[in-house]
């Protein structure tokens, strides 16, 4: 890692670690040699995962600005990751300069570097906390007292929900999301798929990602669908991630997942 390593909780570095993985993906620098090795894995297997990673970010970049843009101006990004170019609140703020961000993820580097390089100002907080343990997020001190769920909650599960396998009841946990957030709140949600894919390849994915600190699990378009229970789905669908509301921003895109954004009735 070339960050600054009294900030690397100890005992962490061995075990590839999806957050940091993704990191690499994207150019970032917060990882360690185990992770750059698993993620040259994967390049070798799908090498466009670099731009895929980067047409992920773009759709979380168009989601968020687009339900800031409706009026929502409160914004629960679970599985949020490192920070890097382009975060939530560095979307939302131009739009709603008063909109609170709440950032969450169980990775204990993600966290703590999230707390080092992301604003103390009041209105962006860090919280570690799981999507598999809905209540005891809800009940975090610091998510309540920053997400008033009277008034409509942007829900961000963006490239989050396929590293959690079914028999953790991810439908559960988001439908319990779901219910804890006003009528007119959003889901935007990414879903990484192999429909289509060629099953060797990826097998091979899964494995690399077998060993690290947490299992790959694509879905189908139908699976991924299951997540908006609840939610009007707005147009184009879960389509794509390079097909949802492109704006006609300059850059490669492929798209290894769906991407979508609902809106709770
Ligand atoms: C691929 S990154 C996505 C980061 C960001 N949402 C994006 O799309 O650019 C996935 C993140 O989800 C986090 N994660 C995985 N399982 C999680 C869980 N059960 N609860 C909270 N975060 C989780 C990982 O630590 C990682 O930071």
């Amino acid at each position: 890692m070339t960050g600054d390593p009294t900030t690397t909780p100890s005992g962490t570095e061995a075990r590839p670690n999806v957050a940091r993985m993704y990191d690499y993906y994207l150019g970032g620098c917060h990882n360690f040699a185990a992770d750059r090795a698993a993620a040259e894995q994967i390049l070798t297997i799908f090498p466009d995962t670099g731009v895929a990673a980067q047409t992920n970010r773009a759709f979380l970049r168009r989601a968020v600005r687009y339900a800031a843009e409706q009026g929502v101006r409160q914004f629960l990004d679970i599985g949020a990751g490192l920070p890097t170019q382009g975060n939530v609140h560095e979307i939302v703020r131009p739009v709603a300069p008063g909109s609170r961000v709440v950032y969450v993820d169980n990775d204990e580097v993600a966290v703590a570097y999230a707390r080092r390089l992301l604003p103390v100002d009041g209105r962006t907080v860090v919280v570690r906390g799981d999507l598999r343990r809905p209540d005891e997020l809800l009940a975090d001190p610091q998510v309540r007292a920053n997400i008033d769920f009277t008034e409509p909650v942007a829900l961000l599960l963006v490239a989050v929900l396929h590293f959690v396998p079914d028999s953790d009841n991810p439908y559960a946990a988001v439908a319990r999301l779901r219910d804890a957030t006003a009528p007119g709140s959003m889901l935007a949600l990414s879903h990484l798929t192999m429909d289509g894919a060629p099953p060797v390849p990826t097998q091979q994915g899964r494995e690399v990602y077998r060993r690290s600190s947490a299992p790959l699990v694509p879905r189908t378009h139908a699976a991924a669908a299951r997540f908006f229970d609840g939610y009007d789905l707005l147009e184009p669908g879960l389509v794509w991630l390079a097909d949802w509301r492109p704006d006609g921003e300059p850059h490669s895109a492929v798209s290894h997942g769906y991407g979508g954004l609902g809106v709770r009735r």
